[in-house]
């Protein structure tokens, strides 16, 4: 879809007949996210997420799911320890769980995780930018690479992790400009979630796409049932939107 020009669109999902609406809305991934630690579980931020919360909720999703790819997220503590302990985890969301894909935080640091679990079978997707599991290090949901020195830094991770072997990355709170430098300059897709109209895919949240998280939802994201009859249509107008670049608008970037 990248070398076509093709759009990419994807939600995140936590059950079987959500799963089964996005799937036939026409979406190409859906990601069972550690996000479920806020809009499912109630916490404050997806630190709490355990390995069994993430397996559940993938097997749920995977057997509402036909056509689309299934990404587990993997949850914080679960991938960092060592590459053999990501390994033994990853292959059980994909075992057990059903998912096709394995998502992980971080950048450079986390390049030789990459390549121990796709030289044994497991597709991975990146994911840098706001990383929400170092949100203590971070000091909090923050827009990352807003100076020269953080862009060139993610800049680099960006391409560590395409050598490394991962097969999709995850821009997550960057500016505009940075997401387009950084999805003109590797070969695999990015997808974006408020870095902008240029990334080759787009994700959001599904509670926020509904409108059904009881807390502010981000400024980057937009709340596609308003105004539509049903969820499914809702789902179609943003595979519609992403396809057709009408979202995101400058409204929803940095
Ligand atoms: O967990 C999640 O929902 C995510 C997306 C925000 C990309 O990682």
């Amino acid at each position: 879809m990248k070398s076509r020009g093709e759009r990419i669109s994807c939600l995140t999902v936590y059950d079987y007949s959500f799963a089964h609406i996005l799937d036939q809305a026409g979406i190409e991934i859906l990601l069972v996210g550690d996000s479920l630690g806020m809009v499912i579980q109630g916490h404050e931020t997806t630190l709490p997420v355990s390995m069994c919360n993430v397996l559940y909720h993938t097997q749920c999703v995977s057997r509402g799911c036909n056509s689309a790819l299934v990404i587990a997220d993997m949850p914080f503590g679960s991938y960092q320890g060592s590459p053999q302990s990501a390994y033994e985890n990853a292959a059980r969301l994909v075992g057990e769980g059903g998912a096709h894909m394995v998502k992980i935080e971080g950048g450079v640091v986390m390049a030789e995780t990459v390549t121990f679990l796709v030289d044994r079978g497991i597709p991975v997707c990146g994911h840098i930018g706001l990383t929400p599991q170092s949100v203590n290090q971070l000091g909090g949901f923050r827009v990352q690479g807003r100076e020269e020195s953080t862009a060139e830094e993610l800049r680099r991770d960006a391409r560590n992790l395409e050598e490394a072997g991962a097969s999709l990355l995850i821009l997550e709170a960057t500016p505009a400009q940075l997401a387009k430098g950084i999805t003109d300059s590797v070969s695999i897709p990015t997808v974006g979630i408020g870095a902008g109209p240029d990334t080759d895919g787009q994700v959001l949240v599904l509670y926020d796409v509904l409108g059904l998280f009881p807390r502010k939802s981000p400024s980057f994201s937009k709340d596609f049932l308003e105004g539509k009859g049903s969820v499914l249509e809702a789902v179609k107008a943003f595979v519609d939107d992403v396809r057709a670049r009408r979202f995101p608008g400058p409204q929803h970037s940095f």
